[in-house]
């Protein structure tokens, strides 16, 4: 099958162009040549191309800078989401799309399922539950995922930034001696990009009902218990500082307890791995090839 991946220079869209690569035909899009923004040039692009599927990794990731520049978010988090769904409906194409733990509001205490109420506390987070919305005028997919890792060390994004999530970063900290800060606070489900694309290939063969599944690192763990982790895989003596929420003044609230539940993906027949079982994987990949400085 046609898989149009857009969003493909991006720490998911490279690992999710590569992984459905074994099995589809993928025409992977970086935003130079597709920006989901541009409705007639979505429309066109995807009536040419005629794929069975779009997997859409674009997305406006900027959790703080968000809460000022709110049309950027919503013109690529939701109403590109739109374009995309209606070029897919257009075409017969299935929509895979990503959303985030971002939309409940973190007063849970065990993990979050998918017929649990969102709750956006940040604009970030309600352009990604329109986005949710937006998808589902297209036969779909919704994958929530959190905590992103697995951006590759070596490369750079378009505008030169690193790509990766926090673990990456922490990760670079690690492997240079530095202090790591991470939060005691929040409780979270890692998900590794290997393992969400891998997830999405799995998906698109097996076609259980289409919907919204969650599909993170299975277990939970504070972001400390985490950055431990990850430097006892990487063999490293850790400097690591335990901090709250409240010690930080972020301009995007955040939620501090996001587990999410994947017991409807694994009913699909998807089981996805630990997060620790994640974070050692990822160790081993780091240390085999290390970041360029
Ligand atoms: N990272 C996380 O921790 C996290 C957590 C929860 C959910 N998610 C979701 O997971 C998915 C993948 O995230 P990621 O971490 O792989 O993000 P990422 O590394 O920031 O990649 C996003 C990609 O989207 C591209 N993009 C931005 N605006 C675009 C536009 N208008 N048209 C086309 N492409 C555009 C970016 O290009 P440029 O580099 O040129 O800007 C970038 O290559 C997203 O839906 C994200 O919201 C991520």
């Amino acid at each position: 099958m046609r898989a149009l991946v857009t969003g493909a220079g991006g720490q998911l869209g490279r690992s999710v162009a590569r992984v459905l690569a074994a099995e589809h035909d993928v025409v992977p899009l970086t935003r130079g040549e597709l920006d989901i923004t541009d409705e007639p040039r979505v429309r066109a692009g995807v009536a040419e191309a005629c794929p069975g599927v779009i997997v859409n990794c674009a997305a406006y990731n900027a959790v703080d800078d968000a809460e000022d520049d709110v049309v950027a978010a919503l013109e690529v988090n939701a109403f590109g989401v739109r374009s995309l769904a209606r070029a897919a409906a257009a075409c017969g194409a299935t929509l895979v799309h990503y959303g985030t733990d971002f939309v409940f509001d973190g007063t849970a205490s065990e993990p979050y399922r998918e017929d649990d109420a969102p709750n956006p506390q940040s604009v970030y987070a309600a352009s990604k539950l329109l986005g949710e919305w937006f998808a589902r005028s297209a036969r779909h997919y919704v994958l929530r995922v959190e905590s992103l890792f697995g951006g590759p060390a070596r490369l750079a994004g378009a505008d030169g930034r690193r790509l990766g999530g926090s673990l990456d970063r922490i990760a670079d900290a690690l492997l240079d001696g530095r202090e790591v800060r991470a939060f005691v606070d929040r409780v979270v489900s890692p998900s590794y990009v290997e393992d969400v694309a891998a997830a999405t290939l799995a998906l698109l063969r097996g076609a259980p009902a289409p919907g919204l599944y969650h599909c993170v690192g299975s277990g939970r763990g504070t972001w400390f218990d985490v950055a431990t982790a990850l430097a006892e895989e990487l063999g490293v003596e850790p400097v690591i500082r335990g901090i709250t929420l409240d010690d930080l003044a972020l301009r995007a609230a955040r939620p501090r307890f996001c587990a999410l539940s994947n017991r409807k993906l694994a009913a699909a027949g998807v089981e996805m791995p630990h997060w620790r079982d994640a974070v050692a994987r990822y160790a081993h990949a780091r240390r085999a090839s290390p970041r360029e400085s």
